[in-house]
């Protein structure tokens, strides 16, 4: 592995990153602090079939600091991390989650960890018997997080279509849903309860079916569902969606969804920029989970889906303000604002520590 990764988390600040080799398990892993100067690192286990040791190892930074990128526009007194995990063959996974749990107990409360792509509540369960320090969902379980995931989502539109139209207007609004899984479908649902026109597709055929008829929308065919004209397109299902091939079918105004790393390449915001299309930041929108986890564990209660929408609301719309002011892509805008206060918080530690 190339020595210059190491040069480059000492250049951009990383805390901390640790190598997981556990012999008895068969488990190889990285464990990346991002930020702790605000508060705890939050950051969910992804487990993934990567290429090499280089791909999980640059992973794990650029979603740990992601992670630290969401704590910050939130203002949650929380700092980011991530652990992800090499899904190859012959691992004991119920020993190598036992095990990560043990990891993060080691960190005695500075890392918090939880769900991510691959690891749900029967991996979390392992990773619980050996550390406290990893993210209850609630009573509920999952859908719980899955509420407050669609909330943050639901306000992410409501400000892209403030900010771009001038007011909601729900009642002449279009809006493509893609994905209408557990976030989408609760995001379709509450945009029908306003008076939106809401248009769904997804993959599995008997689930469009179903949420569309339950909700009472029309569906398309899944292939088709960039082309729809429409107000508001939100992606609600994979990453990575919007690059080069697929933006010239974009039929919208404002992308706001849920759907992780929604573009393939920074650049890709630009150029969303540059055709018109106002991007509300996914990692903005979609942090309702998180806001909720953080809340729940460094406070001790259980904030209401309304407050956590109406905050992650406020966050997006201070991005796509200082966006406007600054003539320049939201996606752009909301990193940098957010390297800013971590920089000013880091300062403000070490002349604490100084003084
Ligand atoms: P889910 O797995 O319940 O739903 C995803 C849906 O998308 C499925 O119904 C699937 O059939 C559909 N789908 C997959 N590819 C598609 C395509 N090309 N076109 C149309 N539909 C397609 O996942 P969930 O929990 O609803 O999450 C949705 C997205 O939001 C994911 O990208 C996830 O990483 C992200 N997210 C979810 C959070 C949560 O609290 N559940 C938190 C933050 C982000």
């Amino acid at each position: 592995m190339s020595v210059h990764i190491l040069d480059a988390m000492a250049r951009e600040g990383f805390e901390q990153t640790i190598a997981i080799h556990h012999r008895a398990s068969g488990l190889r892993a990285f464990l990346g602090v991002h930020d702790t100067v605000r508060g705890p690192a939050f950051g969910g286990i992804r487990r993934r079939g990567y290429r090499d040791e280089r791909e999980m190892l640059l992973d794990c930074l650029r979603l740990s600091r992601a992670m630290t990128h969401k704590a910050a526009l939130l203002d949650l007194p929380a700092g980011g991390g991530k652990i992800v995990l090499w899904d190859r063959e012959g691992v004991d996974w119920k020993m190598a989650y036992r095990h990560i749990g043990e990891v993060v107990d080691s960190f005695g409360g500075r890392f918090y960890t939880g769900p991510d792509v691959n690891t749900g509540p029967n991996e979390l369960g392992e990773v619980a018997r050996a550390t406290r320090f990893v993210t209850d969902p609630g009573e509920q379980g999952p859908s719980e997080l899955a509420e407050a995931t669609a909330e943050g989502v639901f306000q992410g539109i409501a400000v892209g279509l403030r900010a771009f139209f001038g007011a909601t207007e729900w009642g002449q609004r279009t809006v493509v849903v893609q994905g209408l899984g557990a976030v989408g479908a609760l995001v379709a649902g509450h945009l029908v309860a306003e008076g939106a026109e809401v248009i769904g597709a997804d993959l599995d055929e008997d689930r469009a079916r179903e949420v569309g008829a339950r909700l009472g929308i029309r569906t398309v065919d899944a292939a088709t569902a960039l082309d729809v004209p429409c107000d508001v397109f939100s992606p609600n299902a994979l990453g990575g969606l919007f690059h080069d091939l697929s933006l010239s079918r974009l039929r919208c105004q404002i992308i706001a969804g849920a759907a992780n790393n929604q573009l393939a390449r920074a650049l890709v915001g630009d150029e969303l920029f540059d055709l018109g299309i106002l991007y509300v930041p996914d990692f903005v929108i979609n942090s309702g989970a998180l806001v909720r986890g953080t809340i729940f564990h460094l406070e001790g209660r259980r904030e209401p889906v309304e407050a956590i929408g109406l905050r992650i609301g406020a966050a997006a719309a201070e991005i796509l303000e200082a966006a406007e002011a600054e003539g320049d892509a939201p996606a752009r805008v909301a990193v940098r604002m957010a390297e800013r206060r971590i920089a000013a918080w880091r300062e403000a530690a070490r002349s604490t520590v100084r003084g």
